[in-house]
């Protein structure tokens, strides 16, 4: 199989040879440390190995799973907020394209429909989702490591509500799937109190880095998703970026040209891509880099664009605004159908010298001409070719940022596992929950 390649050549009128020479100790030494397990977080470590150790009899259950709940489903509600649910929509998205038109189950023939609640606090789409339901079949996967984060919880609250009314106790209980710590937090306490089939976010792998777990694993598969091509692209990757060499490894050659790129003051990074089935993994990327690198007053801000979408929104000031920011393209090939532009007989836009022409040849001009027109704006562009949108292609990029990400923070020296300010904004929301309320 072949394997994503990371373009540089759109940087290269940005940094000087210099910059590649004496960032490369620096980068070969974050190699090392990551690879030696002795660098900051190493607790956090388990998701470089998951891969090739996550164990078999859990992904067995996870199938198994899955197809119960293709079976008696036609929903799969997806409870979880962060890196407990962008992954497997990352996936789910990436692999089979949400339909452009809504069309829930109504032959035998149709997918199992894989929506989310719990990742924000809007009564509005909880309402909106808990009314769709009521005609359709439903079971809810809950997915929280700590067991104790608001958001899902408060959402879990209504569709635990809504799945015992509907099939009593008993048979919520058959429908309600929790992923959660193996042995604390309340949603375990509660799994382990009413007999809810549960699966575990093992203690060395921190939320963001979890989708290779049944995290990400069992809504995928619920979805059809081929899991195993997508561990074996992951695997294949694990093996492909171990090497604590830049010119060999591609996943430190990101990290490196990042580091270099925010040092010269370029501090924000917009990942896009010209596909819309990209939208949700960029959304996935941007929480790992964002968590991962934003702290001690430090880090790359990430930001996401779908172009050509949104040339037409920050276009503008990516081409003329502050010159702070770097594009990193995710270019995927499409296998799909790719429509062929008709000739039309009055040419009343003037474009039949494009008839004939596919969509995808369009995009990708779109694509070429703006890279040649940023990169000449000042804006340097970092391309990864993805070959294929398939899983297997889709686990190698999980793994391939997931590694980056952690190099990315040993390079910059923070400590690219925990998030300590995320807590800032929940104490602050629990003391007012509680000042009004008393
Ligand atoms: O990466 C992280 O650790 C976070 O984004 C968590 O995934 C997120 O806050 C959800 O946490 P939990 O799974 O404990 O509900």
């Amino acid at each position: 199989m072949a394997n994503l390649v990371l373009d540089l050549t759109q940087t290269a009128p940005f940094i000087c040879p210099e910059e590649w020479k004496a960032i490369e100790p620096q980068a070969v030494a974050a190699a090392k440390l990551l690879d030696s397990r002795r660098g900051l977080g190493a607790d956090f470590l388990g998701w470089l190995d998951l891969p090739v150790k996550y164990s078999r009899s859990e992904l067995r259950r996870i199938k198994a799973a899955a197809q119960r709940i293709q079976q008696e489903s036609q929903v799969l509600v997806v409870i979880g907020i962060g890196g407990s649910y962008l992954g497997a929509r990352a996936a789910i998205e990436f692999c089979l394209p949400t339909p452009i038109l809504p069309s829930f189950r109504n032959s035998e023939k149709e997918p199992l429909f894989v929506c989310f609640a719990g990742n924000h606090l809007s009564g509005v789409y909880l309402q909106q989702l808990l009314d769709a339901l009521d005609e359709r079949a439903f079971s809810v996967n809950v997915v929280s490591k700590s067991g104790t984060t608001l958001e899902p919880a408060v959402a879990f609250r209504f569709f635990r509500q809504k799945l015992e009314e509907r099939y009593g106790r008993e048979g919520a209980r058959r429908r309600i799937y929790a992923t959660t710590d193996r042995s604390r937090g309340a949603l375990r306490a509660l799994a382990d109190r009413e007999g809810y089939e549960t699966f575990v976010v093992p203690d060395d792998v921190g939320g963001r880095f979890s989708v290779l777990t049944a995290v990400g694993l069992l809504p995928m598969a619920a979805a059809g998703v081929d899991v195993d091509a997508l561990l074996q692209g992951a695997a294949d990757a694990r093996a492909h970026y171990r090497s604590p060499s830049l010119e060999s490894n591609d996943a430190l050659r990101y990290a490196a040209v990042r580091n270099i790129l925010y040092r010269k003051g370029k501090l924000i990074e917009m990942l896009i891509g010209y596909e819309p089935r990209l939208f949700y993994f960029a959304e996935w990327w941007k929480q790992l880099f964002g968590e991962s690198e934003g702290k001690d007053g430090k880090g790359i801000f990430p930001t996401t664009a779908q172009y050509t979408t949104d040339l037409h929104a920050l276009g503008q000031y990516v081409q003329d605004g502050r010159r702070h920011l770097f594009e990193t393209l995710i270019d995927v090939v499409s296998s799909y159908p790719d429509p062929v532009l008709p000739a039309v007989e009055d040419d009343f836009d003037g474009l039949n010298y494009l008839a004939g022409k596919t969509m995808g040849f369009i995009n990708e001009q779109a694509r070429r001409g703006t890279a040649e027109a940023h990169v000449a704006g000042g804006v340097p562009n970092i391309r990864i070719v993805v070959p294929e949108a398939t899983p297997y292609y889709l686990g190698q990029l999980f793994y391939f940022f997931e590694k980056s990400c952690a190099l990315s923070g040993y390079l910059l020296g923070v400590n690219p596992f925990d998030q300590p300010g995320v807590e800032a904004y929940k104490k602050n929301m629990f003391r007012l929950l509680r000042a009004q309320l008393s």
